[in-house]
């Protein structure tokens, strides 16, 4: 039996992507299959570039494939206030050495899903486009897949509406398909990952490892607390990092079930992930929604993540 659990991250890189794609890379507990993009913070054209430089940076040596260019219904969004430009603003970072793969986002997940022999986890931290399309078009996969631990929603609040969420409000259609799949979803939303604060101290920290990839990573940690800090917060909210902390040291999370629904049409709360606190749908729970994190662990977790790229084996 594999010892490590197969996952294929899906993302828009985007600086805490990168920081979560580092984290996976560098635990031992996880096999990266495939890595694939899709259209959040920036444009595809710029969120598969970053996905393939960062690949390059932390040498993941995985399939890689570019998602479509719109979310499944409504157009694009993007969020250069947070991540720049090229969507991945700040340090130099090494060109692609990864060719993308001939195929869809969507045809590589399948594809790597069809060819494993044991269930793959899924780790979107971006707008659920590419899983919605693979559960609408690949159904008879899902036995595949051994569950989906995701960056996105937020049970009390959002953070582009007062309602939504960005990934989730960027494609509520796919999050809604995801949702009601009835595959074990894990949700590391705002509720947790608003609290997945690194500080300025801990990016000192970071940085005094001294090897390539904690310099990059300090350096992206300094660029996204730059639009944080302007809002106010004491240091950088790292939230994709927490859907692969929830595989890797569940231990320093606080989880509780519910049944959530995703506000897809809605004056006000389209994208909203709207969760059952009192059960007044009498449906049973669908999601693992994370509400807590023990920071001092998720912070360790980071360091040390960081520090086996100085080792030997990375
Ligand atoms: C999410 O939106 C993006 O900007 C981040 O990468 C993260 O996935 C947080 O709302
Ligand atoms: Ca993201």
């Amino acid at each position: 039996m594999n010892p490590k659990i197969p996952i294929i991250l899906d993302g828009d890189p985007g600086h805490d992507d990168a920081i979560a794609w580092m984290l996976a890379k560098a635990s031992p507990q996880l096999e990266i299959r495939a890595c694939t993009s899709v259209c959040g913070n920036q444009t595809i054209e710029k969120t598969s570039y970053n996905a393939r430089r960062v690949m390059t940076l932390l040498g993941i040596d995985a399939p890689f494939a570019m998602g479509r260019s719109n979310p499944l219904v409504g157009q694009p969004m993007v969020a250069p206030t947070v991540h720049g430009e090229s969507g991945l603003d700040g340090p130099a970072l090494p060109e692609p050495k990864i060719e993308p793969q001939p195929i869809s986002a969507v045809e590589l997940i399948a594809r790597t899903l069809t060819e494993s022999t044991e269930p793959v986890t899924l780790v979107p931290t971006g707008p659920l486009t590419n899983i919605g399309a693979l559960l609408l078009l690949y159904p008879e996969l899902k036995r595949k897949i051994a569950g989906i631990s995701l960056m996105g929603g937020g049970v009390a609040h959002g953070n582009w509406t007062p309602a939504a969420e960005f990934n989730i409000l960027v494609d509520p259609e796919a999050a809604d398909v995801v949702f009601k799949s009835g595959l074990p979803i894990t949700m590391a939303g705002l509720d947790v990952t608003n609290k997945a604060l690194v500080f300025p101290e801990d990016f000192e920290r970071i940085r005094a490892l001294n090897n390539p990839v904690a310099a990059v990573v300090a350096e992206w940690l300094d660029f996204f607390y730059g639009f944080h800090r302007s809002l106010g917060y004491p240091g950088a909210p790292v939230h994709d990092a927490v859907a692969v902390a929830a595989l890797v040291r569940p231990e320093i999370l606080t989880i509780k079930e519910y049944y959530v629904q995703i506000e897809t049409k809605g004056e006000f709360c389209r994208g909203a992930t709207v969760a059952d606190h009192w059960g007044f749908t009498g449906k049973a729970p669908n999601a693992r929604v994370i509400l807590g994190i023990n920071r001092e662990g998720f912070i360790d977790l980071l360091a040390e993540a960081a520090a086996w790229y100085g080792r030997e084996e990375a």
